[in-house]
């Protein structure tokens, strides 16, 4: 013999009915969602991978003033790590980049200039550049000759602007260590 409780019963099998159904709902749109994030991801790939990966980086050609207007001497251009000297109507430019490890290397000048040999030449130096990462020297015009930088400092090309008549620096353009722009 069954038993039926009238008061509350229909109430109970609607209750035991929604639930399952309002769960079923709610999994499916999780389910649409879950799909919907996925191709939101893999559309945003595709469209990126149109896109080039570029490294703007400064231009390698630039102006530095008109000749007579720098100082004669060295002058540091720092944001381009850059030494350009001025001697008379000369100009020339050398890279403060370490050729170690790539710190930047000081100036410094000697209280008097010392007679050293490079490449079977007797020279006098006036300064020279030291690195403050792990203590490679160069002598004024470049060399190494201490520390464990492997190679000179690089010398780039000057030229003058034929529109305005400014000093341009090429460092696109490596340029000998005798190099020379006279004006
Ligand atoms: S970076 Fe200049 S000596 Fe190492």
């Amino acid at each position: 013999m069954k038993l039926y409780k009238k008061t509350g019963s229909k109430s109970l099998i609607a209750n035991n009915n929604s639930l399952p159904e309002t769960r079923r709902s709610f999994l499916q749109k999780l389910g649409l969602g879950g799909v919907l994030a996925g191709l939101a991801g893999f559309g945003w790939q595709s469209f990126r991978s149109l896109i080039p990966n570029v490294l703007y980086e400064p231009p390698q050609r630039f102006k530095i003033g008109l000749p007579a207007n720098l100082a004669e001497g060295v002058t540091f251009l720092e944001d381009k790590r850059l030494y350009v000297f001025k001697e008379g109507r000369s100009f020339y430019a050398i890279s403060a980049a370490c050729t170690h490890l790539g710190c930047t290397v000081k100036y410094s000048k000697l209280n008097q200039p010392k007679q050293v040999e490079i490449g079977g030449e007797k020279k006098n130096i006036p300064f020279e550049f030291h690195c403050p990462c792990h203590g490679s020297k160069f002598y004024a015009e470049g060399t190494n000759y201490a520390g464990p930088a492997p190679r000179p400092l690089q010398w780039y090309k000057l030229e003058v602007s034929p529109d305005d008549g400014q000093l341009v620096v090429d460092m696109s353009s490596e340029a000998e260590q005798n190099f020379r722009l006279t004006v």
